[in-house]
């Protein structure tokens, strides 16, 4: 199969079967005790993404977790960072935003007593274009200074590909006086990312997209370190977020005492066999780097560009931005001839894409498993006549 789906669910690192065959060892072979004795121990397993997961978005590390759910991680993040305070209440997302990141932020706002329908501020293209324009981003900004407190926005759009701006939008939301959060479930894996430097104030993303570690795949979260150490930020605990030196003195310490950093957002113990093929996926990242991967990416999504404009002259409209530093290695093609027929071809060719009604084409060439063949064949089937 020629899989450029890698946009929705990565393909599995080969290498997963014996990392979760060695946690299912480790447990048939030590119970409880895996806890410490385990060939990775589950005590600290979250432990072994801190600096792998800090390389991917370009954190410190310490600034970064892997848990729970990307959804889930928005919600805890948002308890955090969402602070409404008398006139300053409103969110700002992007109009159509991923509707699990709009049922988060609107039941956030109904949570605190506020009406959606008030304090939700909608980003949108201009009449007759389909991309966000950072200056129209810092407009929408500029306008609600006083009244807005959170920005939340997906760093690249999961419909267009768009790349946002991240560090102009943060730079804007933080000159008003309210705080900037993104959803990088498109971008974790596919671009690169610098969090820190950005000053970004939290990040959430999945797994089983660009970071190839299977379905519903344990998520990561960012806090930025000015953030991380402020034990006076509300959060809603469990016991691993605790400081782990009395995470098991519960009965005498019944005080919650945050662990330092982005560590100190957990809530449950991680689950190990969800965590296992994070394991393997990131030992691929380490041993590439994002520089490799963002190196091919642009040259192999950029020959896919270049071919179906050749094949599709008349016929083919790039939605996602041409420029290869606002966008990651999706491409969104809206399709004027016959769109469905041409899709139509691609299964019972092997082919594997998806389809958003009523006439765009989302591929996503993937530099880790996608060739420039790849790219060719797809090409070469969508364009022909
Ligand atoms: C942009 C974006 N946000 C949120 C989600 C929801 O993720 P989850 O179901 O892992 O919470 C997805 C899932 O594809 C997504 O693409």
């Amino acid at each position: 199969m020629i899989y450029l789906c890698g946009n929705s669910l990565g393909l599995m690192p080969t290498s997963v079967r014996a990392r979760m065959q060695e946690e299912l060892d480790d447990w048939g072979r030590l119970g409880v005790e895996g806890h410490f004795e385990a060939t990775r121990p589950w005590f600290d397993y979250h432990e072994r993404f801190r600096e792998s997961g800090a390389r991917l978005v370009g954190a410190l590390p310490g600034e970064v977790v892997m848990m729970n759910s990307l959804t889930v991680n928005l919600h805890l993040l948002m308890v955090s960072f969402y602070r409404p305070d008398g006139r300053r209440n409103k969110i700002l997302i992007e109009d159509g935003a991923f509707p699990s990141d709009t049922y988060a932020v609107k039941t956030h706002l109904q949570a605190r007593g506020l009406d959606p329908d008030e304090a939700l501020l909608l980003c949108t293209p201009r009449p007759g274009e389909d991309l966000l324009r950072t200056e129209d981003i810092e407009d929408l900004i500029e306008e609600n200074a006083d009244e807005l407190a959170l920005v939340m926005l997906g760093g690249v759009n999961f419909r267009t590909g768009q790349l946002l701006d991240m560090k102009h939008i943060t730079d804007a939301a933080h000159a008003v006086g309210a705080m900037a959060g993104f959803d990088l479930a498109h971008a974790a894996g596919n671009v690169r990312l610098s969090l820190h430097d950005w000053n970004v104030d939290f990040a959430c993303w999945c797994s089983y997209k660009y970071l190839n570690s299977g379905p519903g795949a344990l998520a990561g979260a960012f806090v930025h370190e000015r953030h991380g150490n402020d034990s006076d930020l509300p959060r809603f605990a469990g016991w691993w977020g605790n400081d782990p030196k009395t995470r098991f003195k519960m009965q005498d310490i019944p005080e919650f005492i945050p662990n330092q950093g982005a560590d100190g957002w957990q809530i449950s113990n991680p689950p190990i066999l969800a965590a296992a093929p994070l394991v393997a996926s990131l030992e691929i990242f380490d041993e590439v780097g994002m520089e490799a991967l963002e190196r091919k990416s642009r040259l192999l999504t950029g020959y896919l560009e270049f071919l179906l404009k050749r094949s599709l002259p008349d016929s083919c409209e790039m939605i996602t931005p041409e420029d290869p530093s606002a966008r990651g290695c999706q491409l969104s093609v809206r399709v004027k001839d016959r769109p469905r027929e041409r899709f139509d071809r691609l299964r019972p060719a092997g082919i594997t894409c998806d389809f958003r009604h009523p006439d765009v084409i989302r591929l996503a060439p993937v530099p880790l498993y996608n060739s420039f063949m790849d790219v060719h064949e797809t090409a070469e089937i969508l364009g022909a006549s």
